[in-house]
């Protein structure tokens, strides 16, 4: 086999064997594909697709490249959630430390940025020390005393992620659905996971901006993951504004330490409380052998009180404490946010007149704090400091002379630039708009 006719034959159209898919992705990891020739295949994926089955087989293929975590050892349910990607979306650092205070065991492989949108990777290395490069035992030793790790792809662990990742972002093929799924998936099954939540984000802020894309995403991977084992559901949720109140990697990291004390923007509560009533809820399917159901009203709000129990008793934030010393991280930095890195200079945003938000694009949001330094744009630095709080959401009245937004940079050039991308995509009117739905439908495997 040779790499540059299974290119030609994807460039063509065509559809490529698993032997074919296979041989690529090993290649590369030994060296012997080179990086040229895996991003000519992602460019050829991007503007052909890929069908199911090609998928599932590149999915397979990246998890071969490395190792899967060994936890069939470790008591309790094994569960993960994993988001397509947005701005400001930082779910992942709360519900982790919450899942495993409540007995579960979350073994995660995130990423980091990728484009516009932020990376779980990025925002935990703003904790001075946090290692998200560990190897497989010493993984294995935090999922069983912490509950829960978060670490990146590594040399041992999907390596062909951690390279595809990589490429991509500076390829321009981000935005395809086999390559997104393929790379969620296979993060996924690296980690011997009996069960997953997927939240597929859909909106301007979003890598599949349409419903009906996001949808195809959800239930694709919601078939990889069925048909490799593990139980899955998709959410689509809406990632038309940015979530919460912080854009950028130590400002959300802070966002989370409130949100684990209880201090939840709405919309960020809504979508945590509601993930987290599925990751229980499919925990219980997976220790009582039966098949996911619609949660209805009463058993949503009986997960959710019994999820603020561990909230407000402090066990969540704990465990989120037990997870940084693990990961050698400085706790003291979570214990005392005002040790995170913050940025040298602020410059809060007016609006120019007095009304209501009507629209606050999360993707001009996210672009704007790449600007700021949040995101790696043309090189791999990035400011773990940058980003924008954001005060006032759609629907809430803005005045001309309060700020409603604060843009943060260690970079003072950045801030114009920045500010005109914001603002381009902010709206103000004179009436309150509708509220958005957040959660827009729940896929089932078949
Ligand atoms: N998250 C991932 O892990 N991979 C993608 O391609 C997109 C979001």
């Amino acid at each position: 086999m040779r790499a540059v006719d299974i290119i030609r034959k994807k460039r063509n159209g065509g559809a490529l064997s698993g032997p074919e898919i296979a041989f690529l992705i090993e290649g590369s990891i030994k060296g012997q594909v080179p990086d040229y020739q895996l991003s000519a295949l992602l460019m050829a994926v991007y503007c052909n697709g890929m069908s199911a089955e090609e998928t599932v087989a590149l999915t397979s293929a990246m998890v071969s490249s490395g190792v899967k975590l060994e936890t069939g050892s470790i008591q309790g349910v094994k569960i993960d959630k994993h988001s397509t990607g947005g701005v400001g979306d930082k779910t992942l650092i709360i519900l982790a430390p919450l899942m495993a205070a409540m007995g579960l065991k979350m073994p995660s492989i995130a990423g980091r940025g990728l484009g516009h949108t932020g990376g779980t990777i990025d925002k935990l290395s703003s904790i001075p020390g946090f290692r998200t490069d560990l190897g497989t035992e010493e993984l294995a030793e935090c999922l069983k005393t912490a509950g829960f790790f978060i670490n990146g792809q590594t040399d041992q662990i999907n390596p062909a992620d951690k390279k595809i990742y990589a490429l991509r972002d500076a390829t321009s093929t981000v935005e395809s659905i086999p390559l997104i799924a393929a790379s969620i998936m296979s993060k996924k099954l690296s980690e011997g996971i009996d069960a997953l939540v997927l939240d597929v984000k859909t909106g301007s802020g979003a890598l599949t901006k349409g419903l009906e894309e996001a949808r195809e995403l959800a239930n694709l991977m919601v078939r990889i993951g069925t048909s490799m084992g593990v139980t899955t559901i998709a959410l689509v949720t809406d990632m038309d504004v940015p979530l919460g109140r912080s854009v950028g990697n130590a400002l959300e990291l802070k966002e989370c330490i409130s949100a684990l004390k209880g201090n939840f923007a709405p919309d960020l509560m809504e979508i945590t409380m509601t993930l987290a009533a599925w990751m229980l809820h499919l925990a219980d399917v997976v220790s009582e052998e039966t098949v996911p159901q619609r949660l209805g009203e009463n058993l949503l709000k009986r997960y959710k009180d019994e999820i603020w129990d561990y909230i407000d008793h402090g066990d969540a934030f704990a465990k989120l404490i037990e997870c940084v010393d693990a990961q050698h991280g400085n706790a003291d930095a979570v214990l005392n946010p005002a040790l995170l890195p913050a940025a040298g200079h602020i410059k809060p945003v007016i609006s120019p007149w007095k009304g209501y938000i009507t629209r606050m694009d999360a993707f001009a949001v996210g672009q704007a704090s790449m600007l700021l330094g949040a995101g790696r744009g043309t090189n791999d630095d990035i400011d773990p400091a940058a980003g924008i709080i954001i005060g006032k959401k759609p629907g809430d009245a803005v005045n001309a002379e309060t700020p409603f937004a604060t843009l943060h940079t260690n970079d003072p050039s950045r801030l114009k630039e920045a500010e005109e991308v914001f603002l381009s995509g902010i709206e103000i009117g004179d009436r309150e708009p509708l509220k958005r739905k957040l959660i827009h439908e729940v896929i089932f495997p078949e």
